[in-house]
């Protein structure tokens, strides 16, 4: 499995230790792009749905709860299916969506974040197209450019500033922005119908005593601080912490994010 993507399963599946343990957080951070999905598969009757790069499968259960429909979802690392699958109520499938042949045919595709990391995105639409019954639909969230979403600038600056020899992030690679522009966007999309690429902004909120845990389980600031010796942990966390103040008020952490709401279909 994952010859392809090989790096990123490798990269997800030491991530995703991190984020079980805060997949909490993450649910309730992430929750306004969970509702948008679940939205759109309540919109008609669906018998079968597939979350792809379904991480810890909050996006899974909600669809099934939401709909009652057969829901899959896939995902590249072991550690993430494996936290996805102490949960149930959907099956969890540890798989490659850019290369795995799927059994089933599915009516909705959806993904919270996950299409991004393909090595050849042209090829995963088109191998998610082939999962898809003619006139069913895909409908994926994915981040704007990264200077519009400053919370991410900020884990960004603050991981450099820790690890000052950590690469900078490949803006046009497989990653979190991959897919921030729309013409690209509709270049991997081609052979699907209907492509429609619609700007959200949503502020996101956690309580402030989530914050650091976050940082420290996920995302860039977590990579960098694994090489922090543990003599230098605490005075590195203050200045960690001290980087998000601007965030944080009245006990709650809000930011603004920027992300895209893509949806296609099938043609028939
Ligand atoms: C940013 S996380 C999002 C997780 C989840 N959708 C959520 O919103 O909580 C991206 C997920 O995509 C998965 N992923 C990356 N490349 C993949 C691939 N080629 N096939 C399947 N999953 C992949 C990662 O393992 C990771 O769980």
């Amino acid at each position: 499995m994952a010859e392809v993507n090989a790096e990123q399963a490798a990269l997800w599946n030491t991530s995703g230790q991190g984020w079980a343990r805060v997949q909490d957080t993450v649910g309730q951070l992430m929750r306004p792009f969970e509702e948008l999905l679940v939205e759109k598969a309540a919109e008609r009757p669906r018998r079968r749905v597939l979350d792809v790069g379904c991480g810890t499968g909050g996006v899974t259960r909600a669809v099934a709860a939401a709909t009652g429909a057969e829901c899959v979802g896939v995902d590249i690392a072991e550690s993430m299916v494996a936290a996805a699958r102490e949960h149930g109520q959907a099956e969890f499938l540890l798989a490659d969506a850019q290369t795995h042949v799927f059994e089933q045919r599915f009516d909705l595709v959806v993904s919270r974040f996950g299409v991004m990391f393909f090595a050849d995105p042209g090829a995963a639409f088109t191998n998610l197209r082939t999962a898809v019954e003619p006139g069913g639909e895909l409908c994926f969230i994915t981040w704007r450019a990264q200077e519009e979403n400053p919370f991410m600038l900020t884990g960004d600056r603050v991981a450099r500033e820790i690890l000052p020899g950590m690469p900078a992030r490949d803006l046009d690679g497989p990653g979190p922005f991959s897919l921030a522009d729309p013409a690209r966007v509709r270049e991997v999309l081609d052979g699907w119908a209907d492509v429609e690429v619609t700007p959200i902004d949503r502020t996101t909120r956690l309580p402030e005593e989530v914050l650091l845990p976050y940082l420290t389980n996920m995302g860039p600031v977590s990579r960098a601080l694994r090489e922090v010796p543990e003599r230098d942990r605490d005075r590195v966390l203050d200045r960690v912490r001290g980087a998000f103040d601007e965030f944080v008020h009245d006990g709650e952490v809000s930011f603004p994010t920027a992300t895209w709401r893509v949806t296609a279909s099938a043609p028939l």
